[in-house]
């Protein structure tokens, strides 16, 4: 039997991902298919992000990291995607969600496991967890699997101890290794795997805070639809840190003198060339 030909639909599941938005609301809202396709296209990069967590994450065990970089880069981008994301959800005004915010009770984006995948691939105490397990039984036995596996958090500490740095996991001990690599100028690759830790930390509080902004001015001080007290429960959520020992590093960090920039700052304070340079190829002005 001949092979059927590929196409762009059948490739990427056209018809079947199409099938997958329904609306509750009836009379439909208008804003509900925005409203589910906004959450899909997160599920989506939440999936992105976790499989390049996990390459990540066996890039930084073999210090590989020309890929590392790389794939930190991407995940950048996708986070910025996923924080700008949320104007477009704002584009629906508090009283188009209240037409049918109530037929979404009791799911939230509380119980994405995803969310809270990402979160355990980070390194987030997984103790923390035994309460998302409940609200969503289906996720159990994933969200208790990736509990056990290696982190980005590990594999960081792995590295600082197979870097001769420390061979404490505390958080003293850790954030006094990160003084030494921000001081040490032979550290640099561990110094940008610092500098990528820091930044997926940053856009991680800035989600949030973007969440929390589109959550107040959706519902104001009302409870959330999975329990809790809404934005005053995201409120706290802000003050979680991912790798409180970078931050902390900065309290205790000096100023080193870095003799490579010497030319170029030499270049900065004599000012520009006293005759402008010439660029070759340049058209003649009449
Ligand atoms: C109209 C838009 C939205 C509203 C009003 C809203 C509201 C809320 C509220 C009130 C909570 C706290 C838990 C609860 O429900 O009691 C929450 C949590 C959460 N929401 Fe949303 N949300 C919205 C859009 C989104 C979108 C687009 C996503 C993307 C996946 C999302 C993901 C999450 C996540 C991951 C949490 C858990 C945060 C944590 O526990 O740290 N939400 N949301």
């Amino acid at each position: 039997m001949e092979k059927e030909k590929l196409t762009y639909a059948s490739y990427l599941k056209v018809p079947e991902l199409l099938t997958l938005q329904k609306p509750l609301s009836s009379p439909v809202a208008h804003d509900e298919l925005l409203f589910i396709i906004t959450h899909q296209a997160y599920e989506l990069w939440f999936k992105q992000v976790i499989f390049e967590l996990e390459a990540i994450i066996q890039f930084i065990d073999k210090d590989s990291w020309t890929d590392c970089f790389h794939l930190f880069n991407r995940v950048n981008h996708i986070f910025k995607v996923m924080i700008l994301q949320i104007d477009v959800l704002e584009t629906m005004t508090a009283e188009d969600f209240n037409h049918f915010r109530s037929k979404l009770n009791p799911a939230s984006g509380f119980q994405s496991g995803q969310f809270r995948e990402f979160e355990l691939l980070v390194g987030v105490n997984p103790e923390q967890y035994a309460p998302f397990m409940k609200l969503d039984p289906e996720w159990k036995d994933r969200i208790q699997t990736r509990a056990r596996l290696s982190t980005l958090r590990s594999a960081f500490v792995a590295a600082l101890t197979r870097h001769n740095l420390t061979a404490k996991t505390d958080p003293d001990s850790v954030r006094d290794a990160v003084v030494e690599i921000y001081r040490n100028r032979s550290r640099g690759e561990l110094r940008t795997l610092c500098e990528n830790l820091i930044q997926i930390d940053e856009q991680t509080w800035l989600w949030r805070f973007r969440h929390l902004q589109m959550v107040e001015r959706m519902i104001g001080m009302k409870p959330g639809t999975g329990g809790s007290l809404g934005a005053g429960y995201l409120e706290t959520t802000l003050k979680k840190r991912l790798f409180p020992e970078l931050w902390d590093a900065r309290t205790y960090m000096g100023g080193v003198d870095r003799p490579e920039y010497g030319s170029l700052r030499n270049k900065a304070l004599t000012g520009l060339p006293s005759a402008p340079v010439k660029r070759k190829g340049t058209a003649k002005r009449s």
